[in-house]
């Protein structure tokens, strides 16, 4: 029992420095072997420090997990702990002071005026084009590379969508595709900044200028991403962030967020999540419930002073991944125009399926961002873009593209271990 709770007590830092002394043993052996081996000493041993030792070296070197967020969390513990306590003493679950606080803080992130908290992403997408008076009759420009949720938005607005393909080398919008897109139905443009990294703002922004269009920009997985000193979410009529807990700042669950600089679209967004309530039973318009709830924007705020940090380390991660994978000619890492903050790392790779199977078998989890473009999906039938050939690049990359494992806390012993295995998977193919 003594010796139990003195391992148990070991430092990390310990257990991983000896772990490190068995380096040159475990390349000599598969990752398999490792496992069976845990399995082993798991099922067969009573030694504590004999588990412990398996149950890390397995973390360290055998097993990637796409996401991990259980080592950004750890240290935060008090603080989640003492604002779920305030919640709780004042039973203010929904919206009250801890969504206002948020809200203005995000909003000051942002580097805009206004902040509209909502119950997700795709929540605030809605609210920004029902705000935009976006409707029926109404064409919104977008990417068919993206999340289902920039799509629903416009649908479930009664507006059309219509897509542009992307860009070959940022997979965002492509700005030189847009103009052949405009007509007379044409009322907005809404880029995603898609894994990361901000559409071309400038050159949508002037086309929009030019044609009096709205720009409503999808930031879901851009929080904090710069074009020189302005944020994304600065650059459009109305931005739209999700929460999403895996995002780079995540909730405890659903959460997003509507920014803008236009305090009458603010007042109609803050309207269309409660509602259309401005007062307590009194409904001024069709609104939804697409509320906030204090936990999230509670658990959001004491998460918000790191998130600067945490988009370093991913950057960091990022930088060690392109200049491991420099020489495999197969792999084009991914390319950042503007300033990266790597929600997702994504690889364009021919043999990707093979590549994705190979890795899993060597417990290295890989996603796609995302497998099937928004035309060619069954939901848009009749669309009159629903056709293979209508995106040419959009069709490409969705069979190309592969996301590895990302998250602040990735170690570099993780990322060595994903471009060993691709670098494996190359050498034998
Ligand atoms: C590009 C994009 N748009 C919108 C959303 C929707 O956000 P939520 O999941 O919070 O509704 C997401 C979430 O994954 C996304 O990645």
């Amino acid at each position: 029992m003594k010796r139990r709770s003195q391992i148990g007590r070991m430092p990390k830092q310990k257990v991983c420095f000896i772990v490190s002394l068995c380096n040159p043993l475990l390349r000599l052996h598969s990752t398999s072997i490792f496992l069976h081996l845990d399995n082993t000493v798991r099922r067969q041993s009573g030694d504590f420090c004999l588990r412990l030792f398996f149950t890390e070296f397995i973390r360290e070197y055998a097993m990637v997990p796409f996401v991990d967020l259980s080592a950004l969390h750890a240290p935060l513990q008090a603080e989640f702990e003492r604002v779920f306590r305030e919640i709780l003493s004042t039973s203010a679950f929904i919206g009250g002071r801890a969504v206002a606080e948020f809200e203005s803080a995000f909003a000051q992130f942002c580097g805009v005026q206004y902040a509209v908290a909502a119950g997700s992403g795709t929540a605030a997408l809605h609210m920004a084009l029902t705000a935009c008076g976006i409707g029926p009759n109404d064409d919104v420009i977008t990417t068919a590379h993206t999340f289902a949720a920039t799509v629903e938005a416009i649908l479930h607005a009664g507006a059309t969508p219509v897509f542009v393909d992307v860009d070959e080398e940022t997979y965002n919008m492509d700005p030189q595709k847009i103009e052949a897109a405009i007509t007379p139905r044409t009322r907005a443009i809404l880029p995603v900044h898609l894994y990361g990294q901000c559409a071309d703002m400038e050159a949508i922004s002037a086309i929009a200028r030019r044609h009096n269009l709205l720009v409503i920009e999808d930031a879901a997985q851009a929080h904090g991403a710069r074009i020189g000193q302005r944020r994304a979410g600065s650059f459009g009529d109305m931005a739209c962030f999700s929460f999403y807990p895996a995002k780079n700042l995540g909730a405890f669950g659903d959460a997003g967020m509507v920014v803008t600089n236009d305090a009458d679209k603010a007042r109609i967004a803050r309207l269309v999540a409660d509602h259309g309530s401005p007062d307590k039973y009194h409904h001024t318009l069709l609104g939804y419930n697409y509320r906030c709830d204090a936990i999230q924007a509670a658990v959001l705020a004491v998460k918000m002073p790191h998130l600067e940090a945490w988009n370093e380390r991913r950057r960091r991660a990022a930088a060690r991944y392109t200049e491991r994978l420099r020489g495999l000619s197969a792999v084009r890492p991914p390319r950042a125009r503007f300033d990266h903050i790597y929600h997702l790392y994504v690889i364009r790779v021919p043999q990707r399926d093979a590549l994705k199977n190979f890795l899993a078998q060597r417990n290295i989890a890989a996603g796609l961002h995302y497998p099937v473009p928004m035309h060619l999906q069954p939901m848009m039938a009749g669309h009159p873009q629903a056709r293979v050939g209508a995106l040419p690049v959009a069709e490409r990359i969705a069979g190309e593209i592969l996301s590895l494992p990302m998250f602040p806390d990735i170690t570099d012993a993780q990322i060595d271990e994903v471009v060993g295995a691709i670098r494996e998977f190359f050498s034998s193919t």
